[in-house]
This record gives C-alpha cells, sequence and structure tokens, in this order.
C-alpha cells in the first residue's frame, strides 16, 4: 500500500520496441504491478475490426492497417491509469510518437538485434511482416527493419536495454519518472 503514494494520478505508460521485443508480456506484468489496466494496441485493434491483424494486412494492407492502427492508438491514448503495449511499428508512422510523448512516458524496451532474431524465427505466423520469410530473410529483414527504427524508438523518454529485462527495472524506471516529476 505505501508503493501507491507516488503513482501519478492518471498514469500513462507506453511501451514500444521491436517485434519480439517482450512488450505484451513485461506490460502485462508492469500494469498486475502497478495496479493499473493493461492493454495491448494489436488486440485492441482486432477487438475493435473483429479482425486478425494478418487479415488486416491482407484485406487492406500495410497502409490500411497503419490507418487502424492510428486511430486506435489515439483512442487508447486518451485512457487513464494504463499500460499499452504499442505494435513495433506504431511508433514509425504517422506522429504516432509525439503523440505518445505528449500523452504519457514512452519507453523503448531495447533487445539485441541476435536476440530479437531468435524470438522471431519461433513466432513468424502471427507476424505479417515477416510471414513465409526464411530464416536468413529474416535476419536480413530486421537488420534492415532495425536500423530505419531505432531512431523513433530512441526518442522515447527512457530506454532499456538488456535481452532479459526484469520487470523490477522497468518498474523503477517508471517510478522514477513520476518522482521527477512530483
Ligand atoms: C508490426 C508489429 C506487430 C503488429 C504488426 C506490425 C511491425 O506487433 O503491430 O504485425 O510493424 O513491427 P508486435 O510488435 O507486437 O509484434
Amino acid at each position: 500500500m505505501t508503493e501507491i503514494k507516488w503513482i501519478y494520478f492518471n498514469m500513462r505508460i507506453f511501451l514500444v520496441g521491436y517485434m519480439g521485443c517482450g512488450k505484451s508480456s513485461l506490460g502485462r506484468e508492469l500494469s498486475d504491478r502497478l495496479g493499473v489496466s493493461f492493454i495491448d494496441l494489436d488486440l485492441f485493434i482486432e477487438t475493435r475490426y473483429q479482425k486478425t491483424i494478418p487479415e488486416i494486412f491482407k484485406e487492406s494492407g500495410e497502409a490500411g492497417f497503419r490507418e487502424k492502427e492510428r486511430i486506435c492508438l489515439l483512442e487508447v491514448s486518451s485512457f487513464e491509469n494504463v499500460v499499452i503495449a504499442v505494435g513495433g511499428g506504431a511508433p514509425c508512422f504517422y506522429d504516432n510518437m509525439k503523440k505518445m510523448k505528449e500523452n504519457g512516458l514512452c519507453v523503448f524496451l531495447d533487445v539485441e538485434e541476435k536476440e530479437i532474431i531468435s524470438r522471431l524465427k519461433k513466432s513468424k505466423q502471427e507476424r505479417p511482416l515477416i510471414e513465409g520469410k526464411s530464416a536468413d530473410e529474416i535476419m536480413s529483414f530486421v537488420k534492415e527493419m532495425m536500423k530505419q527504427r531505432r531512431p523513433y524508438y530512441q526518442k522515447a523518454q527512457y530506454v532499456i536495454k538488456g535481452n532479459d529485462i526484469k520487470l523490477e527495472e522497468l518498474y523503477l524506471k517508471v517510478k522514477e519518472s513520476a518522482n521527477n516529476d512530483m
């Protein structure tokens, strides 16, 4: 109970980073730890449009998906006391990164390239951008993607580096930011 003291009134935390960096699992744990709600933006989009992400990509292409992603991001950016795990591409389209920073605290989970590649090789079915790619193709795709996306992610107020980011480390960053704001 004593920890409640430092929690912001109207806390909103956005977790950003590459596909496979652990935004959803760490986000869920962080929201439990803080006693606030959790939103996975991809799941929110799927519920809103009653379609899976791969179905949206198939029907509307990547541009159509990005539009829906933007609409949903703006919607969840008004929710209060929430941790939001944002799809890997979201910070890199429109002025999404700016909007997230205006509306809350962005934390970039900076996991190494080798680790991301190994995680993605195991989960390519759910991810339209790498579906059907060979191991070599995933490797070059990820390298290129990381180069292009890093400048957007690095605009986050906080960066946490590591291949095994622990909840406690993330929790302490959030707490530090709350203390700076007081
Ligand atoms: C994407 C990442 C996915 C999802 C979509 C596109 C991307 O989310 O939004 O498949 O462009 O990196 P995760 O980062 O949660 O896998």
